[in-house]
């Protein structure tokens, strides 16, 4: 998605760690009108597709998981993350393992909210390890709902995550692919 890319060269900023900040139009400050013309983008990529529900993480995933909704005309479920041992039985539930961060969480979702009969599009804002992704992926498969596939904004694809979700047969569309990136070197989209 070019309108994307160019943002991303205009706007993100290149950490340490390879972390790519995009706080000006995704992470803080939100540009919605980015982000209606994204979720066109992902109403395009999986059109013909049935959705009956799209799935995110919190925090941040959630804003732009709501404006792609609009064009899907579905509801949107977030999972929670929790440190809570004591977790009640009306929750499906699967553990992260963050990298960033370094350290494991639970994601929950509430068995009220995604049913075998749900056909399910994860959307998230960004795919690094992917383990998130897969986590999600493993709420889905509890509840016996289909995964239908993931939308993704920005996907860096020199780490794991998009070869571990296609090995799996999901169907991933990212609308930026980083290839490389540095902070001489600025970043490069596959
Ligand atoms: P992963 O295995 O799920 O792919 O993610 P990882 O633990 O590596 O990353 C932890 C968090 O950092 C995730 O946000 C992920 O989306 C985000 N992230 C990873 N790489 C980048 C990056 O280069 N830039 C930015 N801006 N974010 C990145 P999260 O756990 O969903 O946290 P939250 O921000 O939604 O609360
Ligand atoms: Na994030
Ligand atoms: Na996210």
């Amino acid at each position: 998605m070019e309108l994307l890319k160019n943002r991303i060269i205009k706007d993100g900023k290149i950490k340490e760690g390879n972390v790519l900040k995009v706080d000006a139009f995704l992470n803080h400050q939100l540009d919605i009108e980015l982000f209606e013309k994204i979720g066109e983008e992902f109403k395009r990529r999986f059109e013909g597709k049935e959705v009956t529900k799209i799935l995110t993480i919190e925090a941040s995933g959630i804003a732009i998981a709501c404006i792609a909704a609009r064009y899907f005309k579905v509801p949107v479920v977030f999972a929670k993350k929790t440190q809570t041992k004591n977790i009640a039985g009306d929750v499906y539930t699967s553990k992260v393992e963050s990298f960033t961060h370094g350290k494991v969480y639970d994601i929950i979702v509430s068995k009220e909210f995604l049913n075998v009969d749900d056909k399910v599009l994860i959307i998230d804002d960004f795919l690094a390890n992917g383990k998130a992704l897969l986590g999600l992926v493993d709420l889905i498969t509890a509840a016996g709902a289909e995964v239908i596939g993931a939308g993704i904004v920005i996907e860096k694809g020199f780490q794991e995550g998009g070869k571990t979700i296609r090995d799996k047969g999901i169907k991933l569309e990212s609308l930026a692919i980083i290839k490389e990136m540095s902070v001489e070197g600025g970043v490069i989209f596959s």
